[in-house]
């Protein structure tokens, strides 16, 4: 059943304020396979779930045959809440598309500029926020914005500097833009290779503005935990991903009880598809048929998703 992402959120918002907190995966979907992955991995754990679409996916399908392979799970599927993110949209163009594709949530990224790298300032940030903001929600679509700069790459291009976001300044651009959800920098990044060291999170920054903005939705973006056994796979099978790295599953069990509702992974569905499809090609030379090592992929990346809907507690929630 196609749902809002407020719809699901709240959920999550009401169980933190009970204390018993549980997170909700935002998952990003390019092709038939993964969806597939995904929509398989919440009905075996009848889970509710979040399925997000960068513009780079948008642009890869054509938008329709992405759109036409989500409705499709979600016909397949009308047991399990499904909501439609747009995920870091950099304007009203795309948020507008979005929404008249049917998109039921829609994620606008005003911490950097329309070129998706330049950081931008608060004011920026505001002003293009507010008017999506408005534009969404006089159509019932929910809207996540974001302050603070992920290190890393943000999206299509590199960033190359963090910025943890401020829990009052935070306050400050919930009041004046009137998003329902709040994409938050505490450490994390996109892609791969998230962290030269250990890990780390910043716990207290969560803590804070969950103090601060109680009845916000927050959303922690590059949440893949990188499984080393999915690198390892992939280094074994001719690839060659060595330094990366991810945010520990329990690290965002951590973050989920001080506050977080929205864990966004994409980076561990790529995994493991990649590590899937390697193994797959390197022990079946003679195999030409896309079906049999996209059959290997979709299972992996049920497998991955299911762990983290158990681990993240959206598990019979459905
Ligand atoms: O935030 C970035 C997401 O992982 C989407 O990545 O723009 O390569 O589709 P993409
Ligand atoms: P990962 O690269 O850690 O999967 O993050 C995905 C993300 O934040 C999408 O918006
Ligand atoms: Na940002
Ligand atoms: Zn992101």
């Amino acid at each position: 059943m196609l749902v809002t992402s407020k719809a699901i959120l709240e959920a999550s918002l009401r169980a933190h304020k009970a204390g018993r907190p549980f997170g909700v995966g935002a998952y990003n979907v390019n092709n038939m396979e993964q969806m597939q992955g995904i929509i398989t991995a919440a009905q075996e754990t009848r889970s509710p779930v979040i399925v997000q679409v960068s513009r780079g996916a948008l642009k890869y399908a054509q938008d329709k045959y992405l759109v036409n392979i989500i409705q499709a799970a979600i016909e397949l599927a009308p047991e399990i809440p499904v909501a439609v993110h747009l995920d870091h949209g950099n304007g009203m163009e795309v948020v507008q598309r979005a929404i008249d594709l049917g998109f039921t949530s829609v994620m606008i990224d005003g911490s950097l500029m329309e070129d998706g790298k330049t950081p931008s300032d608060f004011e920026y940030n505001v002003e293009v926020t507010r008017r999506v903001a408005e534009y969404a929600h006089a159509r019932g679509v929910s809207v996540e914005g974001e302050l603070g700069t992920l290190g890393g790459i943000e999206d299509d291009v590199g960033s190359g500097m963090t910025q943890l976001t401020d829990p009052e300044q935070a306050v400050e651009f919930v009041e004046r833009t009137g998003v329902d959800a709040l994409a938050i920098s505490i450490g994390t990044s996109h892609g791969a290779y998230k962290f030269k060291g250990e890990p780390k999170i910043a716990f207290e920054i969560i803590e804070e503005t969950r103090r601060l903005l109680p009845d916000t939705y927050l959303v922690s973006h590059g949440s893949s935990s990188v499984p080393p056994e999915h690198v390892a796979l992939i280094n074994r099978y001719g690839g060659k991903m060595e330094a990366a790295r991810g945010v520990p599953l329990d690290a965002l069990e951590k973050a989920v009880a001080r506050g977080i509702n929205k864990i966004n992974v994409d980076t561990d569905i790529r995994l493991a598809a990649t590590g899937a499809v390697r193994k797959f090609l390197a022990e079946n030379p003679q195999e030409f048929d896309p079906r049999a090592y996209l059959k290997a992929a979709r299972a992996a990346i049920a497998a991955e998703i299911k762990k983290r809907m158990e681990a993240f507690g959206t598990a019979g929630r459905a």
